[in-house]
């Protein structure tokens, strides 16, 4: 039965105006979506192009060149002298029933499988108690977020367009200043490179410092980002134990291109690099020409005095890339990290960058630098140092009835703390502890070849002693 007029310019209608190409894109959006959804059927006839166009107000020129190009993609099939119909083979049943029908086996390359089985490393997006690297997001100060950020809207659309890949300036300043006064770097705005995240910033120098299978040296245990950004990138990943000290390599040990690690605090055990070591470790990397990139992602937690310098600023060979990250200190998705990299780095770094997300956003970077110069950062971080500092001791405080069984080791700062388990007993203790909804992040899977020490990586930053309390009387239960 031939469709009438109303049908057709209802169809035509709910299409909306398309954003460009006009009248001609409307009408073939809205053919083609009611073959997805099945509204016109495989086999069907359409009007001729001269009754469409009447019915729907168009030229048919206009509807001449919607059937042609619904015809080359394969929703038409058109007959001199016969008409135009809906194709046999043109998807009907709806774009679900269409993603089902194809089964086809997905084709990677080799780089991508390796990559898919390796599996990837994220973050809990609604954290439980005591999800690992968490910051309170409750004790954020929207309103004056939200301030900052109308002033820049009332301006007008200046941070709508593209911007600078290597970062907005007036942060760039703003992170400079800030870490040559409270990190001990010494570096100009020229150096930083503002990103979207840590784990960009480590694929970014992987993929530009590091050809196939060349050996990386990693903390043992550390930080699993890391190590899949490197594996991601076909390096060697080499496995070097920590002690009280920090990175503890052996003399004879052959030296890599390049070297990741937590110097400050290192991830997950919470010791620092001693500064024989860091002083040893400098003068390694300038003699061999390893890259060493210092992941400082958590130095703004420290609560018991101030943490060591950062490696950075004792670097007199341009060897060292720090590394840092809002995620901790304003809120992760925010997505805003930075580099801070050595001269001659910074031209190949932001030509990189340009191939990948080609800048940070504009209006978050511009509402960090207001943060930042007017003192709010500053401000922020002391309140969060009081808070976390607090939950902190509550943590230590309800984990001492637990003594015989779960060992906090020292932590001098951050939002979570290593506490070890009797060997053999990990896997248990978690599924025991996740029968009563605690998070606890595995420590054993942070090794790579050390013998592995069973524990938990418990966070604490983001509850309140209250919910610390709480949270542990649960986890009593799970070895009574
Ligand atoms: C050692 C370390 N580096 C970096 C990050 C965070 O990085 P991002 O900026 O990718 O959120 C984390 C987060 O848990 C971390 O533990």
């Amino acid at each position: 039965m031939a469709l009438r007029a109303p049908f057709w310019l209802q169809l035509f209608e709910q299409a909306g105006p398309a954003a460009s190409g006009g009248r001609r894109e409307q009408l073939v959006a809205a053919l083609r979506t009611a073959m997805l959804r099945g509204v016109l059927s495989p086999g069907q006839q359409l009007p001729s192009s001269r009754q469409l166009a009447a019915d729907i107000g168009v030229s048919r020129v206009t509807v001449e060149a919607a059937y042609g190009r619904l015809e080359a993609e394969g929703y038409l099939w058109r007959a001199v002298g016969r008409g135009s119909f809906v194709a046999l083979d043109a998807p009907a049943a709806g774009p679900v029933a269409r993603v089902r029908r194809v089964e086809t086996p997905a084709v990677l390359s080799q780089r991508g499988q390796q990559l898919a089985a390796r599996g990837g490393c994220r973050d809990p997006a609604r954290p439980l108690p005591f999800a690992a690297g968490s910051p309170d997001l409750r004790a954020f100060p929207l309103e004056l977020w939200r301030q900052l950020l109308a002033r820049h809207l009332r301006r007008g659309p200046t941070l709508l367009g593209y911007g600078d890949p290597q970062g907005d300036p007036r942060l760039r300043e703003a992170i400079a200043a800030y870490l040559n006064a409270a990190r001990g770097l010494r570096c100009t705005a020229d150096q930083v490179l503002v990103l979207s995240s840590s784990q960009q910033a480590l694929q970014l120098a992987a993929l530009m410092l590091l050809d196939a299978d060349d050996p990386v040296w990693l903390e043992d245990p550390g930080y699993r980002g890391a190590a899949s950004a490197f594996e991601a990138a076909g390096a060697r990943r080499v496995a070097v134990p920590v002690d009280a000290e920090g990175l503890s390599w052996s003399p004879d040990q052959p030296w890599p291109k390049l070297i990741y690690l937590t110097p400050s605090h290192q991830y997950p055990l919470g010791m620092a690099l001693s500064l024989r070591r860091r002083r040893a470790l400098l003068a390694q990397a300038a003699q061999h020409r390893t890259w060493i990139i210092e992941d400082d992602y958590d130095s703004e937690f420290h609560y018991d005095g101030k943490p060591m310098p950062a490696l950075q600023g004792l670097d007199e060979a341009g060897r060292v890339l720090y590394l840092g990250t809002f995620s901790k200190v304003l809120f992760p998705s925010l997505r805003l990290a930075y580099m801070v990299l050595p001269a001659a780095l910074v031209g190949p770094f932001v030509e990189a960058r340009t191939t990948q997300d080609g800048h940070s956003p504009q209006l978050a970077q511009a509402v960090t630098a207001d943060f930042i110069t007017a003192g709010h950062f500053a401000a922020h971080l002391r309140l969060m140092r009081r808070l976390y500092a607090q939950r902190r001791d509550a943590l230590l405080e309800a984990l001492r009835p637990m003594a015989d069984w779960l060992q906090p080791q020292p932590s001098p700062g951050g939002l979570q703390l290593a506490a070890l388990l009797p060997e053999g007993e990990e896997p248990a203790l978690s599924r025991a502890a996740a029968a009563r909804g605690l998070e606890t992040p595995s420590l054993s899977r942070l090794y790579g070849g050390a013998p592995r020490r069973d524990g938990w990586i418990l966070g604490y930053a983001a509850l309140t002693p209250g919910e610390i309390a709480e949270a542990c009387q649960q986890l009593r239960q799970v070895r009574l």
